[in-house]
């Protein structure tokens, strides 16, 4: 078998094992095996172009030597970096560490892009057009995913606004197109170093610009929004390079980052450009006028007794659950309830908390069984027959002005129906708004009753009052 057909043969068993991982994470059941095969494809994908670069013509390398111990060196940082990141982050940083692999993404895909760009040959423009919008589609990938790791790690904290920000990104903008034009009739694909490094320079700053002004909590939509972006830049820079394997390696993350941003804005009833553009949830003053009625404290013990004694009782995390690190004592407190008889199961948001899946992998990581959670078309049916519905630190999802107020902002977002329960308990620390600013009318209402505390706090005191009970019984 010659080299270039081990290669071939390699690229074709990493793009099936690609495609067959990411079919394997459309289920919270196979997603942890998805990511293994993924992985594996990833290390096929990576041996085999080491064999493209290093072994097929070794001749026609006079570095030799250097440039494959520059290689190892490398892949041995950046495999060493990735283990030990990847063993530390706590759940709560996971969109951080997602953002911050998405830039490298996209700097990789910069990094080829620039490289052919300022290479040795000419290029055709059938090649340079797609390696210059790669180029820029990388670039503003890796600088933007960047800004949005620094915010959501909290390295930046304010949301900063340019006096005239459209019109500065729409120059820069601009003045790239104009860049790129001059370099694609001027240079034929060997631009000098310093036109080649304004190109990126400019590209990597409005990255920089256009995510900068978005706020932190918006983040999430804007990384997946990143993470299309770098699967884009990746596939062309695959077709500059001939590489069909990075072509469906980029076909493959592009097509999945683009469903999951239209998924995610879809369930925050939120264009993509609202994201991108707007200021939602820094105000809090719009929608919601008057609400009648008062908030209504109950006691930790009492709310856990009563749940003791009911038939059904339906719990609805939210992201207040995350902030507690409350999971273990919902779990616990959930086997306690079973025990007595209860029916009880977990009613899941899609965009419950602040990243995709993130209570589903909250409450998996505490040992929840799957099939005790239960997605919101399935679930909402279920709250007329429903004796109590526990809600902890969840605020906008359960917000029925989503259903009745034209003029809030998360009107028009599916919402769990909570307030159809005979009893609504709801777990959180004060009279904090939730993540839209907005204030929420279940909260006053008449089968609603407040547990004040953070989430952890009151759940050990459900699990004491459940445990006294049945000692004194
Ligand atoms: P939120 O609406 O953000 O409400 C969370 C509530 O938790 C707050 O009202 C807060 O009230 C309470 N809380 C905070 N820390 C707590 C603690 N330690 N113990 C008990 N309660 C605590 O959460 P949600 O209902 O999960 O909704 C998610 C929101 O995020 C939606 O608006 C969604 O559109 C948005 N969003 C989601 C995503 C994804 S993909 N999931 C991405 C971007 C945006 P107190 O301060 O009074 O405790």
């Amino acid at each position: 078998m010659t080299p270039g057909l081990i290669i071939e043969t390699a690229d074709f068993v990493a793009a099936l094992l690609f495609i067959l991982g990411l079919k394997r994470m459309s289920s919270p059941v196979t997603a942890r095996s998805g990511i293994v095969v993924a992985g594996w494809g990833v290390l096929v994908a990576t041996l085999a172009s080491f064999l493209y670069v290093f072994g097929v013509d070794p001749a026609a390398q006079p570095n030799l030597a250097v440039n494959l111990g520059l290689g190892i060196a490398a892949l041995g940082i950046g495999v060493a970096w990735a283990w030990v990141t990847g063993e530390k982050v706590p759940l709560t940083a996971m969109p951080q560490m997602v953002a911050i692999y998405n830039g490298m993404g996209g700097g990789a895909a910069g990094c080829i892009a620039a490289v052919e760009l300022s290479g040795n040959g000419a290029m055709p423009m059938g090649q340079m057009i797609p390696a210059i919008v790669g180029a820029v589609i990388g670039a503003v990938s890796f600088s933007g995913s960047l800004i949005a790791w620094a915010k959501l790690d909290g390295k930046i904290n304010k949301t900063i606004r340019l006096p005239g920000q459209q019109a500065i990104n729409s120059l820069l903008f601009a003045a790239i197109v104009g860049l790129g034009v001059y370099m694609l009739v001027a240079t034929g694909g060997q631009s000098p170093p310093a036109l080649t490094s304004i190109f990126f320079g400019a590209a990597l700053a409005l990255g920089v610009l256009v995510t900068l002004p978005i706020g932190g909590a918006d983040m999430p939509v804007v990384i997946s929004l990143y993470n299309a972006c770098t699967g884009l830049a990746v596939a062309i820079e695959g077709y500059v390079l001939d590489k069909p394997v990075l072509v469906i390696a980029g076909v493959v993350v592009g097509a999945a980052g683009t469903l999951l941003t239209l998924l995610m804005a879809r369930a925050m009833n939120r264009s993509v450009a609202n994201v991108l553009f707007s200021r939602f949830g820094e105000t809090g003053t719009a929608g919601a006028g008057e609400i009648q009625g008062s908030m209504k404290p109950v006691e930790a013990g009492d709310a856990a007794i009563s749940m003791r004694y009911a038939g059904k009782v339906l719990i609805i995390p939210g992201y207040g659950l995350a902030v507690a690190q409350a999971q273990y004592k919902l779990y616990e407190f959930v086997k306690l309830l079973q025990a007595a008889g209860v029916e009880v199961a977990f009613a899941i948001h899609p965009v419950a908390g602040r990243m995709p899946g993130h209570m589903d992998v909250l409450l998996a990581e505490a040992g929840v069984p799957y099939d005790l959670m239960k997605e919101l078309d399935e679930v909402n049916d279920e709250f007329r027959s429903t004796d109590v519905a526990l809600v902890i630190g969840a605020n906008d999802v359960v917000n029925p002005a989503a259903r009745t107020d034209k003029s809030s902002p998360i009107y028009g977002m599916p919402i769990l129906n909570a307030d159809h329960a005979h009893q609504v308990y709801v777990i959180k620390r004060g009279q904090g708004k939730g993540y839209s600013g907005v204030e929420n009318e279940l909260f006053y209402a008449d089968n609603c009753n407040m547990v004040y505390g953070d989430a952890q706090a009151v759940l050990v005191k459900f699990i004491a009052a459940i445990k006294e009970l049945g000692a004194a019984a």
